[in-house]
């Protein structure tokens, strides 16, 4: 079962966030209005980039979270597939691969095989944009010491969610283990059910992204460190690779 499915009735209120959503606007209105997202989660970005007029195709390979998308809008063309293998009518001017999605391919094999598969579904000199976490040397040391972490608290309609979690690093292997735990209070603040979910992501740096784009046919038009166009820095908590299709 893909590891988001068990996570999909909780994805939105985890992630609301939408700074990031005038980066890609911006960039679809340079390049053209036919887009991909991979691993698209429940249409986070595809959903307003798709009600932007732009014409939005979603890969997703879990099935709650396409249920999830398609529930929200209609606007998306979704379809549920691995993005590694996926392979789909159409060729796009702008292919997006955002927020973590492209670390959740756990080994370097299955990432050149996703960046192949990208390149062959972009129209000749279309653009290819990865966007990943930039970790600082605290959060990737072996065998993370850092423990028991709270994420957030989210209000909900009938009480409140709150999220902790404990980070694994393997140095070896780049493989970040992550195991979350999920509290839902009542108004009253009594605990109402708890559960939890493991979640392991590979961590890319800079070079290797770079390296690893170019091996698979692309030249790398700009690393950013943000969604402003910032330099990508030692401090930046984001790694942005804009690539183009040689
Ligand atoms: C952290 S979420 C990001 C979702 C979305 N890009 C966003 O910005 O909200 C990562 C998503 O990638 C999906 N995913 C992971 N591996 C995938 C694969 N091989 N093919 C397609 N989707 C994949 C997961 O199921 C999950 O929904």
């Amino acid at each position: 079962m893909p590891e988001y499915d068990s996570l999909a009735d909780l994805y939105d209120l985890e992630y609301g966030h939408d700074y990031d959503l005038p980066f890609w606007l911006a960039l679809a209105e340079r390049e053209g209005d036919s887009l991909v997202e991979w691993g698209a989660g429940s249409g986070r970005l595809a959903i307003p980039l798709a009600e932007a007029d732009l014409s939005v195709t979603a890969v997703e390979v879990s099935e709650g979270m396409v249920e999830r998308g398609r529930a929200k809008s209609s606007t998306v063309e979704w379809v549920r597939g691995n993005m590694c293998r996926v392979e789909l009518e159409k060729r796009y001017d702008l292919a997006i691969c955002a927020f973590n999605s492209f670390l959740c391919l756990l080994s370097l094999d299955d990432a050149l095989t996703f960046l192949h598969n990208a390149r062959k579904h972009l129209a000749p000199g279309g653009l290819l944009g990865i966007e990943v976490s930039a970790f600082g040397p605290e959060e990737v040391r072996d065998e993370s010491s850092l423990g028991l972490r709270h994420d957030f608290t989210r209000d909900l309609p009938r009480g409140r969610l709150e999220r902790f979690s404990v980070s694994r690093y393997d140095t070896a292997s780049q493989v970040m283990a992550i195991q979350l735990f999920y509290e839902t209070y009542g108004r009253q603040g009594n605990l109402e059910s708890k559960r939890q979910h493991k979640l392991a992501i590979r961590v890319v740096g800079r070079s290797e992204l770079e390296l690893m784009l170019r091996l698979a046919g692309f030249e790398v038009e700009a690393i950013y460190g943000g969604f402003e166009g910032e330099p990508f820095t030692a401090g930046s908590d984001h790694l942005v690779a804009l690539a183009r299709r040689r």
